[in-house]
Parts: C-alpha cells; structure tokens; sequence
C-alpha cells in the first residue's frame, strides 16, 4: 500500500504511512500564474492500493482540484484501487437545498470524488452523516472524539463538563465526556441562514467552579464556542477551552474566543495550523483498513 501525500496534508500522510506501515509518494505541487493546479507523483503507483491524503480546508476550492487531479493521476499511472482520505471534507455543511435555488454543495464534492475514481472515502467528525448517504459511493466516518479525549485528559481535564453548543453535536459531546469521566450538556444555537447570526439559548447548567470543555465539528468564526463559553463563564465555569476536529479559524476567530473566556483551543491536523495538536492519522488508519480490507 502507498500513500500519497496532497499539498494540504502533507504531515498528516506521513504519521498515516507510520500508522499503516506504507510506503510515502510524495507530490510536486505548484499554481500557474493563471491560478490553475499542477501535481505531480514522484514516484510509481503501477499495481499498488493508493491511498490520497489530502484535507479540503480552505482555500477549499483549490484542495478539492487538487485531491482529483491526485485521485485520477494515481488511476491513470496504474494504481489497483484508490481510496481517498479527506478528513477536512468541504462542502458538508451544505448537505441540503435550505434556501430555494441553492447548490447541493457537499452532494457535488462526493460525486466528483467518485467521478475521479476513487473507490472509497474515509473522512474525520464529518458535519452530516446523512450527506455521505446520498451518494453511492463507499464511504467511512472516522471519530477524532477519542484522541482529543486523550490530549485533553494530559491538560488535566479529566472529570471535566463537557458542553456541545448545539444539540446536533451532543453525541460527540456525550462520547468526550464519558472517556474523560465528566458529564455533559448541550445548548440549543439558532444560525440565521441569511446574514449567518448565531443565537444560542441561555440555560442553567451544572459548571460552577468547574473545568469546561466546549466540543465542536468545526470552529469557522469562533461564534458558535464564544456564545458557548460566554454562557459558561457567566455561570461560573473555572477554566474553559475549546476542542474540536477542524479548526478552520476564519482571521479573528481566535481573539473572539479568547474575549469570551476560552484559555485554549485544541484542534487536529485534519485542518494543518496552529492549533492542530493532535494527528487524526490513527483514526483514518482505521478507516483506510474498513475500506481495503
Ligand atoms: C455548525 O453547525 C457547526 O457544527 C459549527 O458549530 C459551526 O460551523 C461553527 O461555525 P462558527 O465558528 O463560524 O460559529
């Protein structure tokens, strides 16, 4: 087995051929002054299961070519199978037409995938499951819950209140807090489909003097954990930080979170930047192995 290192996960590649005893195809990247891709394979994939590592954070649009040119050009030079392995998969909050006239975005983003070649997809935490069902390609969902849980337990937040801040998310929440032996809550957020506003519903929650952990698929904005973390913190809440798979971090984001009480952000290297502290490589390993067998 091989795995192919995409521009945007080229760390991320690494620890997963580590994880699947595989060998590393390392990639040639470059933009042309017209602002297309250009990739390249430096080395044979003739015969070979091919896993293509590649994330589609933002610039997403850019990830994503890339991810086809690296599925197609891995078919093309004589790969046996390709998987691709996307733990960042863009589009997925997208997953349905909200607003009459829309994009199905994320549907697209799969059916390329397919088109492409690949034979499969592993993802990390994706935003809908129900998004992966709607094409008929296989695909795996990976949890990164476990491996935040083991970060956040050496930081000393074992027995802490876990807090998802909406109710979409508190099986996740759920999950983190039972590793870390704590209890868990979740808070009802409206987002206003036009001009993108959250709101969040204030409840009484058991934090006082507590250590809280506000756990999410993606921070974007930073919104959605600040109004979490402000609730909290007016509640009593001791120390509080943030944990999530994609930390996507839109410019402000962090300073928007750390003005409402959050001391940290904990992220993963599905989105490589400076909060991944954590490698989702074993999580994906897993997936990578349902798919090939
Ligand atoms: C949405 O439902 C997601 O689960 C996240 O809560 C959302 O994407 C976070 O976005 P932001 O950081 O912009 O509030």
């Amino acid at each position: 087995m091989l795995v192919v290192a995409g521009p945007a996960s080229r760390s991320l590649a690494s620890k997963l051929a580590g994880e699947l005893k595989a060998g590393l195809v390392e990639v040639e990247s470059k933009v042309f002054p017209d602002g297309e891709s250009y990739v390249r394979l430096k080395a044979s994939v003739e015969g070979e299961d091919v896993v293509v590592v590649q994330s589609c954070y933002p610039p997403q649009d850019k990830h994503l070519v890339e991810l086809l040119l690296l599925i197609d050009a891995a078919l093309d030079l004589g790969a046996r199978r390709v998987v691709a392995a996307v733990p960042y998969l863009a589009y997925s909050r997208q997953d349905k037409r909200f607003l009459e006239g829309e994009a199905v975005s994320g549907r697209l983003v799969l059916r390329l995938m397919k088109a492409a070649g690949a034979q499969g997809v592993v993802t990390v935490d994706v935003h809908s499951e129900e998004l992966l069902r709607q094409v008929d390609v296989r695909a795996v969902n990976v949890s990164a819950i476990p491996l935040l849980a083991d970060h956040l337990a050496s930081m000393g937040f074992r027995g802490s209140f876990v807090l998802s801040p909406d109710r979409k998310r508190e099986p996740a929440a759920k999950l983190l807090a039972e590793i870390l032996g704590g209890d868990h809550g979740y808070l009802e957020k409206t987002r206003d489909r036009v001009t993108g506003e959250v709101r969040t519903e204030v409840k009484g929650l058991p934090v006082e003097g507590r250590d809280v952990v506000i756990v999410d698929d993606i921070i974007s904005t930073g919104g959605t954990i600040a109004n979490a973390a402000s609730i909290v913190k007016s509640q009593g809440a001791r120390r509080v930080v943030a944990a999530c798979t994609h930390a996507i971090l839109a410019p402000g984001a962090v300073e928007r979170m750390r003005s409402a009480g959050v001391e940290e952000v904990v992220g993963t290297d599905a989105v490589e930047g400076e909060v991944s502290k954590v490698t989702v490589a074993p999580a994906l390993a897993k997936g990578v192995k349902e798919l090939l067998g």
